[in-house]
């Protein structure tokens, strides 16, 4: 088989969420103590969300990957000592340097084979999951780890209740494998820097000192808008890539941030609702681990199953945007 032609396939998938279960009413709570009004109703009308989880102080996001990435290497029944490539998607690293994923290679008491994390905001998983499928297909790498980990708790401002109340900590991953027959078909990445003051966090690092504001802004309408209409693009380049339809999609795991927009891409698509899968409501948005969490729970309660058509899509800050259509 000509390593150039070969194909990639996922063999394991694994997720993990931070024990702290925080409903609606939870946060009610949290944010009357500040003087601030918010409700299960606003909430869960608005977006879907009845409840996300919260990282317990000191946990950072390498603690809630290794844990995915160990039950993503079992299901692929692999050994740690077996992986040579790990990627993490995130926003929430451990540290400025070095990446979270030299520090979760540590965790898995293996050295020597490149890591490094990447950086799409929500999109950031279809991101890495198109790297690694590239860098396998050319040979460069054998069996991959591609997560998606994520403390958004850390960045959200907590006196601001049009985005406190919408994302969540944890992690998702995969383990992506060469294969004889085709797993990934084909995907679709794109992003748009003009749209960079829609949904950032705009602070940075400097002289020891924090420079400008480092917690989440977002014009959630101006996000919701282009995120709509970008869902719906990059499922139809990336069907017409693999040559299929709408009609061979069995499952559709969209970025986890509202279930308005979730449904507004299935209907745009043809899709039947049970199709769509939807983790939001007991999630919150988890950011780049949204999809591998989501994919994760419909691969293990039985949904998605060996040979099932699946279409991963990402959207987010940036403004960024991808979808990845596979065999599973
Ligand atoms: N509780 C109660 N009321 C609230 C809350 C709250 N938590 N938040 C806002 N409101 C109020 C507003 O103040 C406003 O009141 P007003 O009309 O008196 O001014 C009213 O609710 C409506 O606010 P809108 O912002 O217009 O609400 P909208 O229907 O647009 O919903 C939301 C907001 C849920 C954020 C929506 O715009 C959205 O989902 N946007 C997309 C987010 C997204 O997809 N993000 C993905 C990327 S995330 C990433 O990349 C990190």
């Amino acid at each position: 088989m000509s390593l150039a032609l070969r194909h990639t396939r996922i063999t394991g998938t694994g997720s993990y969420l931070p024990p702290n279960r925080l409903s609606n009413a939870d946060i009610v709570t949290l944010l009357a103590r500040r003087g601030i009004e918010t409700s299960d109703q606003w909430i869960f009308e608005r977006t879907g969300i009845r409840a996300r989880h919260f990282a317990a102080d000191g946990v950072n996001a390498s603690d809630l990957a290794l844990p995915a990435a160990r039950h993503a290497l079992e299901a692929a029944g692999r050994r740690p000592e077996e992986v040579d490539l790990i990627i993490v998607a995130t926003s929430t690293p451990d540290m400025v340097f070095p990446s979270t994923a030299c520090i979760l290679q540590a965790k898995l008491g293996i050295a020597g084979c490149p890591a490094f994390d990447l950086q799409a905001v929500c999109s950031g998983f279809v991101y890495a999951l198109t790297v690694a499928d590239a860098m396998l297909r050319s040979g460069s790498a054998g069996c991959a780890l591609v997560i998606g980990a994520e403390i958004f708790s850390r960045i959200l401002d907590f006196d601001d209740r049009t985005t406190c109340v919408l994302f969540g900590d944890g992690a998702g991953a995969v383990v992506l494998e060469p294969s004889e027959t085709p797993g990934l078909l084909a995907s679709d990445l794109h992003a748009d820097g003009r749209h960079v003051g829609i949904l950032c966090v705009p602070g940075t690092v400097a002289g020891g000192q924090v420079l400008g504001d480092p917690l989440l802004k977002m014009d959630g309408q101006a996000v919701f808008k282009l995120a709509i209409g970008v869902l719906e693009s990059a499922a139809r380049a990336t069907l017409a890539k693999a040559g299929r339809t709408e009609a061979d999609i069995d499952w559709l795991i969209p970025h986890q941030a509202n279930i308005r927009i979730m449904q507004g891409t299935a209907k745009k698509l043809k899709l039947a609702p049970e199709k769509l899968i939807a983790t939001v409501a007991e999630h919150g948005n988890t950011s780049a681990a949204s999809v591998p969490l989501a994919l994760d729970v419909a691969v293990r309660d039985g949904r998605v199953k060996p040979g099932d058509t699946v279409m991963l899509e990402g959207v987010g800050g940036g403004f960024t945007w991808g979808a990845v259509l596979l065999d599973f």
